[in-house]
């Protein structure tokens, strides 16, 4: 049954921009086909505790003798990378805080990218390679191709880097920007921009689940 793993991170419940795009996506994935399955994981109303010990970056074979893991964050990493693992396609709601992601995101990052699991580090280690990573990263300002916040947009490179490049995931970045033109009066001129960019991004969510979920 192909499935979809559904993440959001948004700590917004009531107007968030990214988890109404997620959502469009889940809805049009399921309407695929009625064998078509959702595993959500919202990264907000059920955060993971940090990392207990950076041992947790490695695997077991890598990790030094003094390093001990709690049998229950060894058991949730588990937990983690077989959600990733059981999946098809992988969908991220990927606000942008503070010029990066959400720390719930991140905390959901640290557990997954793990060296010699994951990811290589001793010898050839990505099965997740190739498995298809949707982003859809909202924003308030503006950091597309040529604006003066381009080199400031710390978090779909970072995100890039660790699934994509060092996790081998095949990413697709959807963006939405200047989601504050309606609240921020500085920005209200934009606001044209905001619903255009909302459109656009609307309309991949629906194309993109269905050219995914028809593979
Ligand atoms: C904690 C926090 C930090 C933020 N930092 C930034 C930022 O660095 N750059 C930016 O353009 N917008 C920033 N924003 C605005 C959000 O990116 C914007 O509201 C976006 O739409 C949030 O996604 P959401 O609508 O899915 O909640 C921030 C918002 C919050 C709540």
């Amino acid at each position: 049954m192909p499935t979809l793993l559904h993440l959001d991170s948004s700590a917004d419940l009531k107007n968030s921009v990214s988890r109404a795009l997620t959502a469009r996506f889940a809805t049009a994935w399921t309407e695929n086909s009625t064998d078509h399955l959702v595993v959500r994981r919202d990264l907000h109303l059920d955060p993971l505790p940090h990392l207990p010990t950076s041992a947790l970056h490695w695997a077991p074979r890598l990790r030094a003798p003094e390093e001990v893991v709690p049998a229950g964050a060894e058991q949730l990493q588990q937990v983690l990378i077989s959600e990733l693992l059981n999946a098809d396609v992988v969908l991220i709601g990927a606000p942008m805080y503070n010029w990066s992601m959400p720390s719930t995101l991140k905390a959901w990052i640290d557990y997954v990218h793990v060296g010699g699991i994951t990811s290589s580090i001793d010898k050839p280690a990505q099965p997740l390679a190739g498995k298809p990573l949707v982003v859809v990263s909202t924003r308030g300002a503006a950091y597309g191709a040529g604006a003066p916040g381009e080199p400031i947009d710390h978090e779909i490179p970072s995100i890039i880097q660790s699934l994509g490049t060092s996790m081998g995931m095949d990413v697709t970045v959807v963006t939405t920007q200047l989601t504050l033109a309606t609240r921020l009066p500085a920005l209200h001129e934009f606001a044209g921009q905001a619903a255009d960019e909302m459109e656009k991004a609307a309309a991949a969510m629906t194309d993109l689940a269905q050219s995914l979920g028809s593979r």
